[in-house]
């Protein structure tokens, strides 16, 4: 069977949304990008050519990759980026990946506008649920009026939060309650009596989102390409990095109902963009217009119990088609703290961070300093002083991690270049413990390569003699990103079975940029299932 081919066109395109117009990187013209649609353990091609002015790279969020890290996309981890004029054919390589995940590019701030929906079907179209009528991407994005590169560099230069979007959107479009928007706000059309499946993205910078839909409601199946256990919902939470699929049944009788979504924010004194963004979902046929509908209930902006009350019930399908294999015995336990944090000023910056500083974001209190070279080819050619092999199993001091206050001298982050060494076949577990170092609030963890077990939750300081009782072992849910909620943590397990280099990070952009993240380094197993494959002859050039 031919190998499927997509091109991938990174340019400089003009676009209008509220009332003003201005260039924006996009993939082949579009905002979203396209969606690409694969069948599960297939792999596909994607000729990246940059043809703007721009340094960039592509990754294939929540693709496992087996073995293959090359074409995981994000930039200097494994990969230098594509330079303007040049080309890079991306193997993406699907295995047991199942449902919806998504592309975006994995450099500075360029997924506000290069981003897109991956839609995998089962084999033969085989749902485990009754065959939806239709299939619908929904992306969820950020707008900016201005250049995203100038909003990004100045955050950078100003050592504290960047300016917060001026709209959320629904597949491009910020909807009607926005300025000159109204026209192209999206319309999913829709037949009485039949059932949708929308494949939620959330595309975000920086915002975890609920979102409904008035008098429906919604039944999630799965999540970050993996089914879930059938849960019936009247709102969502989603993280930026995660995927939702929920059925609709279009069983109402009005002619349209509007869909919306806002933040959810949880940091205090960190501004954020409090405006909402609709779609409308419009029955087919004769019905008669109704005046535009109430919006549906969303919770309040910093509802955490809200947040949790929806992402701390997804468990996995776990039947015996869907089986699961959560480790049960663990033979590495990782520790991390993922804290806000400060830095002394660098001189010529604003540094309008706390009494002169600049925030920064650590994890196990090592602030993560991107590398000029990438550390996967680092890895592969034995190259030294590129990054240190002595990331720490744990924090550097143990303290009441979510207490209001802190002394101060807990709060500078080392800058360092470090990665997690693992051997092949290791059983992981990790539990992520937020701190209130700074300002506590949720952080959506991703890890590349893999799928994880989010095995346990919990507010407060984690006890690692009666939180692991409390471990949901049978169905815990399939995840790539997993909101490690405000002032607590979470436990997830995964088997160290894909060779290669793999990043982890806090998926909201402003603390990627400030340095939560880390990356681990999985080593050769025996035979040649266990190892990582060679790279490809056309690697970007560092
Ligand atoms: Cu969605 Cu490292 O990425
Ligand atoms: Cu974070």
């Amino acid at each position: 069977q031919a190998v499927v081919r997509h091109t991938f066109i990174v340019q400089d395109t003009e676009y209008t949304k509220l009332c003003s117009t201005k260039t924006i990187l996009t993939v082949n013209g579009q905002f979203p990008g396209p969606t690409l649609y694969v069948n599960k353990g297939e792999t596909i091609i994607v000729d990246v050519y940059n043809k703007a002015h721009y340094n960039i790279t592509i990754h294939w969020h929540g693709v496992k990759q087996p073995r293959y890290p090359w074409s995981d996309g994000p930039e200097f981890i494994t990969q230098c980026p594509i330079r303007p004029g040049q080309k890079f054919s991306q193997k993406v390589i699907f295995s047991t990946e199942e449902g919806t995940l998504w592309w975006h590019a994995h450099s500075d701030w360029s997924r506000a506008t290069v981003h897109g929906a991956i839609v995998v079907y089962p084999k033969n179209k085989n749902y485990p649920f009754p065959k939806p009528h239709a299939d619908v991407p929904i992306v969820f994005g950020e707008w900016w009026k201005r250049d995203i590169v100038e909003v990004y560099n100045e955050f950078l230069h100003s050592g504290t939060d960047p300016n917060i979007s001026d709209a959320y959107t629904i597949n491009g479009h910020p909807g009607d309650l926005y300025p000159c928007s109204k026209s192209d706000t999206f319309k999913l059309m829709v037949n009485y009596g039949k059932t949708y499946l929308l494949r939620l993205v959330n595309a975000a910078v920086g915002d975890i989102l609920f979102f409904a839909i008035k008098n429906h409601q919604l039944t999630v199946v799965g999540t970050d390409g993996s089914y879930t256990k059938p849960l019936k919902v009247d709102y969502i939470t989603i993280s930026p990095g995660q995927t939702i699929d929920v059925l609709l049944e279009a069983n109402q009788p009005l002619d349209h109902y509007y869909m919306a979504a806002r933040v959810y924010s949880s940091a205090d004194g960190v501004e954020y963009d409090n405006t909402t963004t609709t779609a409308i979902l419009q029955y087919n046929g004769k019905y008669a217009p109704s005046s535009p509908s109430p919006l549906p209930y969303l919770p309040y902006y910093n509802d955490t119990s809200a947040s949790v009350n929806f992402t701390g019930r997804l468990k996995s399908l776990a039947d015996e088609n869907h089986p699961i294999n959560v480790p049960l015995n663990v033979s590495t336990n990782l520790f991390f703290t993922v804290s806000v944090n400060t830095l002394p000023c660098i001189e010529g910056n604003a540094c309008e961070g706390p009494n002169g500083t600049r925030l920064s974001a650590s994890v196990n209190n090592i602030s993560f300093v991107s590398p000029s070279i990438d550390i996967l080819k680092a890895y592969y050619l034995n190259i030294s002083d590129v990054y240190s092999n002595k990331f720490p199993s744990k924090p550097p001091l143990f303290f009441d991690f979510t207490a209001d206050s802190f002394p101060s001298y807990l709060e500078t982050p080392k800058q360092a270049t470090k990665v997690k060494v693992l051997e092949y076949n290791t059983t992981v577990e990790l539990v992520f413990q937020g701190t209130n170092l700074l300002a506590g609030t949720d952080h959506p963890m991703h890890l590349h390569g893999y799928s994880f077990y989010v095995v346990g939750w919990g507010f407060g300081n984690y006890d690692k003699e009666k939180d692991p009782l409390k471990y949901n072992l049978v169905d815990p849910p399939l995840q790539n990103t997993i909101a490690v909620p405000k002032n607590g943590w979470a436990a997830i397990r995964f088997k160290a079975i894909n060779p290669g280099v793999w990043f982890m990070h806090c998926h909201l952009e402003r603390h990627f940029s400030w340095g939560m993240e880390m990356a681990f380094i999985i080593k050769n197993g025996e035979g040649p299932k266990g190892k990582m494959l060679p790279p490809p002859p056309d690697m970007p050039p560092c």
